[in-house]
């Protein structure tokens, strides 16, 4: 019988790596906290219709890349292929919007997109990131960058480029959708299949197609479509970036690929990862997308971060946290000595020490050897004579120093020792 495999697009966390996701999310959970933000979490799946309304039935996300399924009692339902929507539901759904504004959180999770698998474009993976719910101000689009950009700073990440552009508000848009099908219309014919569509449907979008790169590059720009507060709106932005000490560069091609945004947008893009997969992260703000949900008119802005590819940078990068050494493996000497050993390491354990009990009969310097291999800082000996006077004998696995007593000084020795790192 063959073995099962993972499905296509999906990627297992294994023991080695949890160390340095575990840091990327707790990281980030840090400094969205130290900015204000509070943890919050939505369900995996939700009402298809939230993301065709909310994320865009135009989109290529809700077009072609949801995972959607009928529940046994007939519901329409989708695995989440972003937070944004779910998030604004819950958020408004529980009036959070009512006590303070701007509601501020930020999330990380898995989520879901069918599109071709690919190195840093997965089926499942993860996103982390913030929503602020509320208000509709520079200053809290500013805010949001710069939670991302400290984000990537505290990882230690070098090499980012921070891209940001303005959509305007409905209005704009309507006049740069009007100017983009002015231009795209004599150029159908030369357009690819998936632009000839966009150009009814979504014609922003057509920014987007690197296959018409050529043709994209002569299209009219959206300045010319903005209205003077719209302008001004984004000039306060970029002020208070560049008041904030954060680099970046203004990029009139980028329209992200979600429908809800309005004004601000922006992508994180990292020179390492390739070709369309180089975003690390995008947001902006989404003033529209309450209404369309069905609540009453709520801004919003936020971001979200890939998970993977910011680890694919880390480990690039050589960022990580520092090894672990935080356990101690506790042996019996002979067979007879494992219920003893066993009840040293629920001492220790309940002296807060980290106490993994090695229950093997193996020869006992094979199981030292494979205690210090597998990163014990210390192994406690447990033999007969030690078992009958409540003593243990624990060992330093980097020194090799050794030393027998009573169980509460081992673990008070060994609390110290793994406390000094
Ligand atoms: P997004 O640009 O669609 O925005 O996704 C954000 C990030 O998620 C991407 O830059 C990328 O790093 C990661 N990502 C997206 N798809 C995949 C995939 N198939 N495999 C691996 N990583 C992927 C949003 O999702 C918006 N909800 C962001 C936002 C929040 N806007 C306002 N608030």
């Amino acid at each position: 019988m063959p073995a099962i495999t993972r499905p296509r697009g999906t990627n297992d966390l294994l023991p080695a790596e949890a160390p340095l996701r575990e840091w990327v999310l707790d990281t980030h959970a840090r400094v969205a906290a130290a900015h204000g933000y509070d943890p919050i979490d939505t369900p995996v799946f939700e009402a298809t219709e939230m993301y065709e309304r909310g994320t865009g039935a135009g989109t290529d996300v809700v077009e072609k890349e949801m995972f959607s399924f009928t529940d046994r009692g007939g519901r329409q339902l989708t695995l989440r292929p972003e937070g944004t929507p779910g998030v604004l539901r819950a958020v408004l759904g529980a009036h959070l919007e009512q006590e303070r504004r701007p509601v501020r959180v930020h999330y990380a999770g898995p989520m879901f997109r069918y599109a071709r698998p690919q190195a840093g474009r997965y089926h499942e993976f993860w996103q982390l990131g913030i929503e602020a719910i509320g208000e509709r101000s520079p200053a809290l689009d500013a805010e949001v960058i710069e939670v991302a950009w400290r984000f990537y700073e505290a990882l230690g990440v070098s090499g980012l480029s921070l891209q940001v552009n303005t959509l305007g508000d409905i209005e704009d848009r309507l006049r740069y959708r009007a100017a983009l099908v002015e231009y795209f219309t004599p150029l159908r014919s030369r357009l690819c299949d998936d632009c000839r569509r966009r150009l009814e449907v979504n014609p922003l979008r057509l920014l987007d197609c690197k296959r018409d790169a050529g043709l994209v590059s002569d299209a009219p720009q959206i300045g010319p479509s903005l209205s003077p507060e719209s302008q001004g709106f984004f000039t306060r932005v970029t002020d208070l970036l560049s008041a904030a000490g954060i680099p970046f560069s203004l990029n009139p091609r980028l329209v992200r690929g979600l429908d809800y945004y309005a004004h601000t947008t922006f992508e994180l893009w990292h020179e390492s990862l390739q070709g369309a997969q180089n975003a690390l992260g995008g947001g902006g703000r989404y003033d529209g997308l309450a209404e369309v949900l069905g609540f009453p008119s709520v801004p919003g802005s936020g971001y979200a971060l890939g998970v993977e590819r910011t680890l694919a940078v880390c480990r690039e990068q050589g960022l990580g946290p520092a090894p672990r050494r935080d356990r101690v493996v506790v042996l019996g000497v002979g067979p007879t000595d494992a219920p003893a050993a066993a009840r040293v390491a629920r001492e220790l354990r309940a002296a807060g020490v980290a106490a993994v009990l090695d229950a093997s009969e193996r020869r006992l310097d094979r199981r030292l050897a494979t205690a210090a291999r597998q990163g014990a800082r210390a192994a406690v000996l447990v033999g007969a004579e030690e078992a009958a006077a409540g003593a243990a004998t624990w060992k330093d696995l980097d020194t090799g120093r050794q030393e027998t007593a009573p169980v509460a000084g081992v673990a008070a020795a060994l609390g110290r020792l793994l406390a000094a790192g």
